[in-house]
């Protein structure tokens, strides 16, 4: 693709070349995103930040993201804090929230709603979770976490991953699961209840591109000669009552005794967050909080250079970052 200029909506736009490309940027941004390095490239450049649907990560990390590189931030964080809630159209919001922005990220409930808005906005709309449709920002991460975690350099053919959770609703793992389809002979193993299983039509385009899937809902076994393990939380949002929700929350727990029992020494412990700490749910439990292979704050802090590389591929000033490069003068220093 040709990120100038362009609306990132889907993973369906993404070649392996423009994965390369993003990533490659990515890992420019780390002395940014580090604090031992500040930019102003986008100095004077406003992030519209549509958030209509609750947010910490995403919403957090687009915003630092666009700070980190000099630009500012004006945001909205709920339908009922915006005019939407006055019967305004996405039409009428994109057409007046994109003559403040020189980019907008937007995150809305309803599926298609990112691409309905861009069709009127006149500068680039990133999709930061549209519905249970899709989440490409957060599948770009996840990949780029999967490469630095198990240290891979070249394409992720052979990849064997568990996904685990609620995977009819999740974003994150569509988004995931479309991005992973475009290496080759990677492993899915598919672990739901029956009632929240993987779109099929997600399933047959992962077959039709000669990956193994297999749908189960034995975790344990599942587990077993996983490189990596990508948890999910019952997305009780989409559900039509909690009390549906509920039946299915708890339904699987990873915790240090089931990993050591079933996963290599060394299997990757993923999880978009937030995950449901709640007793009834708790599907990644707090004991393994110190665990080496949980890469879940890792993967959090990820979102930073990532959406820094969306952006500054977006806006054209991908070689330009270092030109107005400076040391900080704060004290820092994250220890852990
Ligand atoms: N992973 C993710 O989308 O988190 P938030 O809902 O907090 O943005």
């Amino acid at each position: 693709m040709n990120f100038l200029g362009s609306h990132i909506l889907s993973i369906d736009q993404f070649d392996t070349n423009d994965v390369e490309t993003l990533f490659s940027v990515a890992d420019q941004m780390q002395p940014y995103a580090q604090r031992e390095l500040k930019t102003r490239v986008l100095e004077g450049a406003i992030l519209g930040a549509l958030f209509f649907e609750p947010s910490t990560r995403t919403r957090i990390s687009f915003g630092c993201a666009f700070n980190l590189l000099g630009g500012q931030v004006r945001e909205t964080t709920a339908i009922k804090a915006s005019a939407l809630a006055k019967g305004e159209s996405l039409y009428d919001t994109a057409r007046v929230i994109s003559g403040y922005s020189d980019i907008i990220a937007m995150r809305h409930p309803m599926n298609g709603s990112v691409e309905e808005f861009s069709r009127a906005s006149r500068v680039p709309v990133i999709n930061a979770g549209d519905g249970s449709a899709e989440h490409p920002s957060q599948a770009l991460l996840d990949l780029y976490t999967i490469k630095k975690e198990l240290k891979i350099n070249q394409g992720f053919d052979g990849l064997n991953i568990a996904m685990v959770g609620d995977l009819k609703f999740g974003r994150t793992v569509h988004s995931l699961c479309k991005l992973l389809k475009l290496y080759k002979n990677i492993s899915f193993t598919l672990v739901s209840p029956g009632e929240l299983k993987m779109p099929e039509l997600i399933v047959e385009d992962l077959r039709q591109a000669g990956h193994k899937v297999i749908e189960t809902e034995d975790m344990e076994t599942a587990l077993h000669d996983k490189h990596t393990v990508y948890l999910t939380r019952i997305q009780e949002e989409r559900f039509s009552s909690q009390e549906e929700a509920n039946i299915y929350r708890g339904r699987f727990r990873l915790n240090q005794s089931i990993y050591t029992a079933h996963c290599q020494p060394n299997t990757v412990i993923m999880h978009p967050l937030p995950r449901d700490s709640r007793a009834e749910a708790n599907e990644l439990d707090n004991d393994l909080n110190q665990h080496p292979s949980l890469a879940i704050f890792r993967q959090a802090d990820n979102g930073v250079v990532i959406r820094m590389a969306m952006f500054a591929l977006t806006l054209g000033v991908e070689n330009d970052i270092h030109k107005t490069s400076s040391e900080v003068h704060w004290y820092t220093d994250r220890r852990f």
